[in-house]
């Protein structure tokens, strides 16, 4: 019985598993009811007495190196069940790599991008702190404007010269730039990130962003303004959209409208994302303002065009049915799993 047990010993030292069920076969083998442990202690009942102790130290030994083997076996095992044995197999397929996806914005931003662009736009961008003069006076903001006021934007300092630094409220900064240092024709998209003095909620956020688009040259009309937003929402939101515009007022434009696009989700019959209306409110847009031109040296004379802006955040909204505007931010993987098929 001695030598029977000293063997099964080694033997366990010895012993592999490839998954929890085969640990699971070892352990009754031995520990089980029937098992080999139970065996042994009926045997070592007839043991006579002189062996006793020595046999009594060799069945405790087996007992407690099973034990010890099997729990190294079940931490061998990784959470996927599989042991380092056959982890170590370098013929198996590698394990998956999950793989990231673009931001919601992101792809709404790209698109954008491409559709302004298949009518010639190319992209500029500007800095996000910007002064006084690129964001509020040179696109004809009165010096009282209540924009300029420090609910809504962001001061930093107050320069020497007596123009302030502030964080852009709009990109139509951007397109102050370009007009200072080009001649017509322009045709720019501008998108970027914006910051407004706004109580964060579901419907504003104090970081959002927009893309604004300028077109500048000989005999720019609001006609030519209408057919490039009406290309653009059929792009964007489906061969059958329809556009309408308002009557609205922006420092810069003149005439100025607010853009609305026939409500895809619903078929404009009205629901609860047009509020019953059948349109939903999408950019701001108008005729660039002659004094906004002289502003940059180009002669209002020879020259007109016009600028629109959207926020993306809005776009995206509509596009996919997003309710709120924080979820953009917090970034929780549920949320942006849903547009991991979106390139
Ligand atoms: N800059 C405006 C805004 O941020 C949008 C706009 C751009 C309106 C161009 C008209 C023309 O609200």
């Amino acid at each position: 019985m001695k030598n029977k047990i000293i063997s099964e010993i080694e033997i366990i030292a010895s012993l592999t598993a490839s998954s929890p069920n085969e640990i699971e076969e070892i352990r009754i083998k031995y520990l089980g009811k029937k098992g080999m442990l139970n065996e042994l202690f009926s045997e070592f009942k007839k043991v006579g007495k002189e062996d006793k102790k020595e046999i009594g130290i060799l069945l405790n030994n087996f007992k407690k190196s099973i034990e010890d083997r099997l729990e190294q076996l079940k931490e061998s095992m990784d959470d996927s069940g599989s042991s380092q044995v056959a982890k170590d197999d370098l013929s198996k397929p590698a394990n998956t790599v999950e793989l990231g996806s673009r931001h919601p914005l992101s792809v709404v931003r790209n698109e954008i991008i491409e559709i302004f662009s298949r009518i010639g736009y190319t992209v500029e961008e500007g800095p996000e702190i910007e002064d006084d003069w690129h964001v509020f006076s040179a696109l004809n903001f009165a010096e009282e404007h209540p924009a300029r006021d420090m609910q809504d934007t962001f001061f930093i300092e107050e320069r020497e010269d007596g123009n302030h630094s502030l964080l852009r409220t709009h990109t139509s900064s951007v397109q102050v730039r370009i007009m200072e240092h080009n001649q017509p024709p322009i045709r720019i998209i501008a998108p970027g990130r914006v910051f407004r003095n706004e109580a964060i909620s579901a419907r504003a956020h104090c970081i959002f962003h927009q893309v604004e688009g300028l077109y500048i040259d000989k005999d720019v009309s609001f006609a030519d303004l209408k057919q490039s937003l009406l290309y653009f929402a059929k792009e964007m939101f489906g061969e059958s959209s329809k556009i309408r515009l308002r009557p609205s007022y922006f420092p810069f434009t003149e005439p100025s409208a607010e853009v609305d696009v026939s409500c895809n989700l619903c078929d404009s019959k009205g629901c609860n994302v047009c509020k019953g209306t059948g349109w939903l409110e999408i950019m701001g847009c108008g005729m660039i303002d002659p004094n906004v031109l002289e502003l940059s040296n180009i002669d209002p004379n020879t020259y007109s065009g016009f600028a629109f802006g959207m926020g993306i955040e809005r776009i995206t909204m509509l596009k996919y049915n997003i309710n709120d505007l924080r979820l953009y931010f917090e970034n929780d993987i549920r949320f942006l799993k849903q547009f991991s098929s979106l390139i």
